[in-house]
């Protein structure tokens, strides 16, 4: 069996009113989504991905408004982000209703939501009565898939269909925020930059580190981690290992073969690296190299997100 990929929405609606995953696009990454009210469902993404029951996912929604039958709290300041943001690359930690299961929030009383900003998906949310439990979709532990032939790559003898949306606009995953009394705390840097929330809500605090931070149990340090070791770069190098693979930022050093290289962004346009690392660690790693050295970029904006996946890959 080998996933079909089409843009079908009726199809796709139908397989998931059956309790079958489907791959979906966003704006950020693919996700492997399932009915989120139903744990049965929700019980094969794990499965597929062959994730640890301990990683909760998130749901996603069409509208603000379906995500108030789902959460019991909307604290003001997460209303102002959601607001603001949504659709796009902002998933909210909120206080769940019991309608979820806690096989969705591996045992949490909380849940993790959002809209996503992607037409296709979107019309199909309307489409249904339920909201779709999504990780990306990938194995664990490995890069998250930018566009279907990746997904298809994967997971395509484990599904039966990939909603084709083409490529992800942002590249990187969404930006996960909780709410702890006052505080508001980034637990994933992503697709939305911390000055862009600040811009809404204020100065907020950024806890996003270890493999044990019980606040976000499935951020572990190592991730999003190619097969072939990624050697992290933080200053240019004046020579590299043979049977190498390069990742820059903007310009490959001088002496490395452009089929080793993959180049971020030649303007230097972070929304352009963002939207390509995923994309250039897979094309390199499918060459078997014995290691990829990855560049890091300027650490503002979306360069914060990405530096914390090459760290990741890295690790
Ligand atoms: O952009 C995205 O967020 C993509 C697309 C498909 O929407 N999804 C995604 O899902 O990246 P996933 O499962 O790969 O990462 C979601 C992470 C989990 O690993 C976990 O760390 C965190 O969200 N998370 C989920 N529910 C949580 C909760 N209740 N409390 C704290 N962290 C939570
Ligand atoms: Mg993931």
């Amino acid at each position: 069996m080998t996933a079909i990929i089409d843009s079908n929405i009726e199809i796709a609606a139908a397989l998931l009113r059956d309790g079958q995953c489907v791959a979906i696009p966003t704006e950020t990454v693919y996700g492997l989504a399932a009915n989120a009210l139903d744990r049965e469902a929700a019980g094969k993404i794990f499965k597929i991905k062959n994730r640890p029951e301990f990683d909760p996912l998130i749901i996603h929604v069409d509208s603000i408004q379906t995500a108030l039958k789902y959460v019991e709290a909307f604290p003001e300041k997460a209303m102002k982000l959601a607001r603001a943001f949504w659709p796009g690359p902002l998933t909210l930690i909120l206080p769940k209703k019991k309608i979820i299961p806690f096989e969705v929030t591996s045992g949490l009383d909380t849940v993790g939501i959002r809209v996503p900003q992607h037409d296709l998906t979107l019309q199909l949310l309307e489409n249904l009565k339920f909201p779709l439990a999504a990780p990306s979709a990938n194995p664990f532990g490995y890069v998250s898939p930018t566009n279907a032939e990746h997904v298809i790559d994967q997971l395509g003898d484990k599904i039966n269909y990939i909603l084709d949306g083409g490529e992800c606009h942002i590249g990187i995953e969404s930006t996960i925020v909780g709410f702890e009394k006052d505080d508001v705390v980034i637990y994933r840097q992503g697709g939305l930059t911390q000055e862009m929330i600040e811009g809404v809500i204020g100065q907020v605090k950024v806890q996003t580190i270890s493999s044990s931070n019980p606040k976000a149990p499935g951020m572990l340090t190592s991730h999003y981690s190619p097969l072939t070791k990624v050697i992290l770069v933080k200053e240019p190098l004046t020579s590299i290992l043979p049977n190498s693979g390069y990742i820059a930022y903007k310009n490959a050093p001088i002496g490395i073969l452009p089929e080793k290289t993959f180049i971020l962004s030649e303007s230097e346009n972070l929304f352009e690296a963002a939207r390509r690392l995923y994309a250039g660690l897979r094309l390199l790693d499918a060459k078997k190299f014995n290691q990829i050295y990855v560049e890091m970029v300027p650490n503002e904006g979306l360069g914060v997100a990405i530096n914390d996946r090459i760290t990741r890959a890295s690790s």
